[in-house]
């Protein structure tokens, strides 16, 4: 009956898992698909601390105050840290907890591998009965401490303690790293007595898992840390095999499965492949002038926060762009203020969301919701794009990568390729941000330039608040 009960528990488990990921996929419904994976996690959890019994020896878990123990430590560091992160440091915290996991994973492997032994040892078990174990033993160490190595570096370096670092044929001795812990892998499945061979391809794939990151640009580490967290999914399907647990194997698979679809994506978006994020350099080069000041271009026009309120209060339709510096400035709720005076007087307004605006994916949407910006204002970028004709005046808050015009006219910038947010195509373009210098790609750009363009310099949250206090005036 407890059998029966654990299995029906996984099956839920599994469910909540596919519903909630599929909810995520709209921020209308992301939060509930939130709630509704992370119920089925702990009814997974619980039913398996409960309900489990070892099918040789028929016995419960019993060491409670050990799991129990862990539970709370665990969900109280997670809650607390959880309740603290700013939402620019969120890629920061997924790093972490990514590492976390590619750790446990990694741990399993260990901690299974000892039982075999133990059983090889003293003969209760033949070579070949446990080579296919063994197979998925290395697989999970081998991806997990990657995924852990890798992450606890990504992590070092979005919060500034670890800074990038490379040297010549630095990939050629990563390969060689990840050649021999694959190559002792495969030694140890046809010999599994050799125990020691398993801590060695343990510290390779440390070593591997901090070489591998080492080098990438700290900017272009949110792609990296997807690709870690595709990892991590897969070493944990690969902990599901190793118990014969479903609800294991169905959730890493799903983390695989969307991590490496979302990694896909987002290089899509940048219109850079996964090679080029990897062991290209993008984000370094800073081709401007010393104080960041732009030195190649003429001249740009600046506009007045009541010259910048007046023409948006005599516009009919106005589009708002937010970029990385919205989210710095923590600006959504003031943006939202904006939108709703404009309203009031009669002015449509909408937002322009690019897929990599900011530095994670949705990272737009996320803040424009904690702020209750209605989810049918945001326009994806075809849609904006095909709107942008009938607009009047684009605003544009800390966003500049992903409005330059580079990426469509010119074939020698890093971005030439990348899909952009066509904004010059409105009649007016008003683009909020403190100074010249450029963005995460590190280059200039030429629409801060253009005629119809006006620069309106200022933290975003303060200039809202004073175009707002403006617009209340006329
Ligand atoms: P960016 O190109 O990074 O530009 C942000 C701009 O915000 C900067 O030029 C900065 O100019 C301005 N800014 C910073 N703080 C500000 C503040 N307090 N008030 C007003 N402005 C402020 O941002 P974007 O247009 O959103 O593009 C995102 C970039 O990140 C793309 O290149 C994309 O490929 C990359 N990326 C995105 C992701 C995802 S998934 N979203 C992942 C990896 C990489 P000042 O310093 O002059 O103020």
């Amino acid at each position: 009956m407890g059998l029966h009960l654990l299995t029906v528990c996984y099956l839920f488990g599994s469910v909540t898992f596919i519903v909630g990921l599929k909810m995520l996929a709209s921020p209308a419904s992301a939060r509930k698909g939130n709630i509704i994976a992370a119920v089925g996690m702990a009814v997974a959890i619980l039913a398996t601390i409960f309900l489990y019994r070892n099918s040789e020896t028929g016995l419960h878990l019993h060491n409670y105050a050990w799991i129990f123990g862990g539970l709370l430590i665990g969900g109280i560091v997670g809650t607390l840290s959880a309740k603290k992160v700013k939402m620019t440091s969120m890629p920061e915290m997924v790093s972490l907890f990514n590492g976390m996991g590619g750790a446990c994973a990694a741990l399993i492997s260990l901690v299974e591998f000892n039982h075999l032994s133990k059983e090889l040892k003293e003969g209760t078990l033949e070579i070949s009965a446990v080579q296919p174990t063994v197979l998925i033993i290395v697989l999970g160490l081998i991806i997990g401490s990657i995924s852990f190595a890798g992450s606890m570096v990504a992590w070092g370096k979005l919060n500034g303690r670890v800074k990038d670092f490379s040297f010549p044929g630095q990939n050629i001795l990563n390969l060689a790293f990840l050649a021999i812990a694959l190559g002792l892998g495969v030694y140890l499945i046809i010999d599994p007595a050799q125990t020691f061979i398993l801590y060695g391809i343990l510290a390779l794939s440390l070593v591997y898992g901090v070489l591998f990151v080492m080098p990438i640009g700290g900017a272009d580490m949110p792609v990296v840390i997807s690709l870690l967290n595709s990892f991590t999914g897969v070493a944990a399907a690969c902990g599901g095999f190793l118990y014969d647990n479903k609800v294991m194997l169905t959730g890493g698979i799903l983390v695989g499965a969307a991590g490496t679809l979302l990694t896909v994506l987002m290089c899509k978006a940048m219109n850079r492949s996964l090679l080029n994020v990897l062991v290209g350099s993008f984000g370094g080069s800073n081709k401007t002038g010393a104080a960041g000041e732009n030195t190649n271009q003429v001249a740009y026009k600046e506009i007045s926060i009541s010259d910048g309120a007046m023409v948006m209060n005599y516009a009919t339709k106005v589009m708002i762009v937010p970029g990385y510096g919205l989210a710095v400035a923590q600006a959504q709720h003031i943006c939202h203020e904006l939108e709703k005076i404009l309203e009031e007087k009669g002015v449509e307004v909408k937002y322009a969301i690019h897929p990599v605006a900011g530095r994670m994916p949705g990272h737009m949407n996320v803040l424009l919701a904690e702020a209750d910006v209605s989810y049918d204002k945001l326009l994806e970028m075809e849609t904006a794009n095909d709107e942008f004709k009938t607009t009047d005046v684009v605003l544009i808050l800390g966003a500049n990568d992903v409005v330059n015009p580079a990426a469509k006219n010119d074939p020698a910038s890093p971005i030439y390729g990348m899909p952009i947010l066509e904004v010059e195509q409105a009649k007016t373009v008003i683009v909020n941000k403190r100074s010249m210098k450029p963005g995460y790609a590190g280059i200039e750009n030429a629409l801060f330039f253009q005629p119809k363009t006006a620069m309106l310099f200022g933290d975003a949250k303060k200039v809202l608040q004073q175009i707002c206090a403006e617009l209340k005036t006329i």
